[in-house]
This record gives structure tokens, sequence and C-alpha cells, in this order.
């Protein structure tokens, strides 16, 4: 299981040198863990590291793809300061996935970047959106057609505190195990969830399998605790890659770290076998989407 976390000691966010082991690591939903790159906080910006700065009807601070900013208690100071934070570490993400991902840069979409200044252990959440229990990314009001959702972390805890994940088995595993007990998909639900706009576009067979997936992982205790698995600390200052989609992952513990979302589409990662939907396609022998 040791070998589901790679680490890599490049220090620059723009290393032109292609490591092939390192793609085929993470398309086979490995996680990257770099050590050594560096993400200066300014001293203004640090004054916004407090969990009461996340207005308490947003689970996370968000900043769109046009740069809106979202979940800030409401000071016009605050939202320009981590609009600029966040607004960095997504050209620095960017630059990272570039240069060491080439071939996927044109076909990269920039999804959000987020904040999350709550710590996780005194989180209080239904069992379904517990991210203390492992879990691959699928969610129910966006089906995304087996579209690739690669997320890039970085801790930044002030106070050296480590951000701690669990990372459970391959995807493989993950699917033949609970594959059986997936319920079959209903068209006629798909279409109602969606003009009742509970989807923001038609739930596909895949998103359905994924859900399902999703929740039976989470909802399985004797699963949580007894499925192969580790327990990584990333210490402040950890930037690490997966495909989010793929990884079966769970954070435990830690406080203040920020995360850009990309997705690719399938086709163009390096080897597109490799993704939950050609393994679930083959798995069920059929298209599902
Ligand atoms: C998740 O993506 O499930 C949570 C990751 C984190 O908050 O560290
Ligand atoms: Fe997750």
């Amino acid at each position: 299981m040791n070998d589901q976390i790679v680490e890599v000691n490049i220090s620059e966010w723009d290393t032109p040198s292609t490591q092939e082991q390192l793609i085929t690591d993470l398309e086979s939903g490995k996680v990257i863990h770099f050590t050594n790159l560096e993400f200066p906080i300014s001293e203004i910006e640090q004054k916004y590291f407090t969990s009461e700065i996340r207005d308490k009807k947003s689970r996370n601070i968000s900043l769109s793809v046009s740069g809106d900013i979202k979940g800030v208690v409401k000071n016009n100071e605050a939202e320009s300061n981590l609009t600029k934070m966040l607004v960095r570490y997504r050209n620095h993400s960017h630059l990272l996935v570039n240069s060491i991902l080439p071939c996927y840069k044109d076909h990269l979409h920039l999804a959000q970047t987020s904040f999350r200044p709550n710590q996780i252990v005194t989180r209080n959440q239904s069992w379904r959106a517990d991210d203390k229990r492992l879990h691959v990314d699928a969610f129910p009001s966006r089906p995304n057609y087996g579209e690739r959702i690669l997320r890039v972390f970085i801790n930044v805890n002030p106070h050296n505190v480590p951000r701690v994940w669990r990372i459970g088995e391959p995807f493989e595993a993950i699917v033949e195990r609970f594959l059986c007990d997936t319920k079959p998909y209903s068209a006629w639900q798909a279409k109602i969830l969606n003009a009742f706009d509970i989807t923001k576009s038609l739930r596909s067979k895949y998103d359905h399998l994924m859900l399902q997936l999703h929740d039976s992982m989470k909802r399985n205790l004797s699963y949580q605790s007894n499925c192969p698995q580790i327990t990584v600390e990333f210490p402040t200052g950890s930037v690490w890659i997966c495909f989010s989609d793929q990884t079966s992952h769970a954070a435990m513990s830690g406080q203040f770290m920020m995360e850009q979302t990309f997705h690719l589409p399938t086709a163009n990662q390096y080897n597109p076998n490799t993704s939950p939907l050609a393994i679930l396609s083959r798995h069920m022998g059929r298209q599902l989407i």
C-alpha cells in the first residue's frame, strides 16, 4: 500500500522535465507528493488564517473561474486579499501541471480554487458529506460524463499542523468490491432529477455508478476500518496532486488548505484505459456515456 504515494522533490513549480514514471503513477491513481515547493503567504494574507473568515453558510471559500470569490464573511478587504492569494495559487498550480504533464496542457479546463480554513476534526456532517470517510469524488448535482477531476492541494497551516489523509486501495479493487451492490440506472429518474434542476445536466450511467461507489464506500463502516489503506501526513508547505475521482482518499485532520481543480477529458490522458470510465465500462461490458 505504501506505493500509493510517490514523493517528488522538485523545487520549481515550472519544471519542464517530463518524468514518465510520475505520469504513469498519477494516471494509475497514486498521489504525487511534492515535498519541496515553496508558496510564500504574505503577512496581510496571514491575517485571514482564522476559521472565523468563512461565512458559516458556505462549506469553503471558493474562487470561480471568472474570479468571483464566495464564502468570505462580508469584508471587502478580506475578499480582495484572499482573491489575490487564490489567483496566485491557481497560477502556480497551472504552471506545475503544465510542466509535469505537458500533454494535458491544451485540454485542461480550469475549475474552482478553494481555501479551506476549517478544522477538519470538529466538522460535523452526514455520512454522505463526511470526507473523513474514504471515498472517490463524485458529485450528485454535477454529472461529468467521465471527465477527469485533477486536484492540486497545498497545506498552508501557519502553525505547522500537518494535513492528515488516508489513502485507500486502487480504483479497480473498489469496483470489484462494490459493483455488485449497485442499483440499476433509471433513465426516468435521471430525467426527473434534471427537470427539477437537482442535477445540472442529465445524470449518465457513468455518473450513476460513480455516485453509488462513493456512497457504498462511505456507508460501509467495516470497509472504512478494514480495507487496505495508509495514513499520510502532509506537513505545512506540502503540495500533492491526484485524480480525486480515482484515488480513494479521506481527510482526517488539519486546518488551512488550498485546492485547485482541473477537469480533463478522458481521451486526453496519456493512457485513457486507466480512467474510471474505462475501468467501469470494462467491468460492465458496455458503454456508460
Ligand atoms: C476531499 O477532497 O475529500 C477533502 C480533502 C481535504 O480537505 O483535505
Ligand atoms: Fe474528496
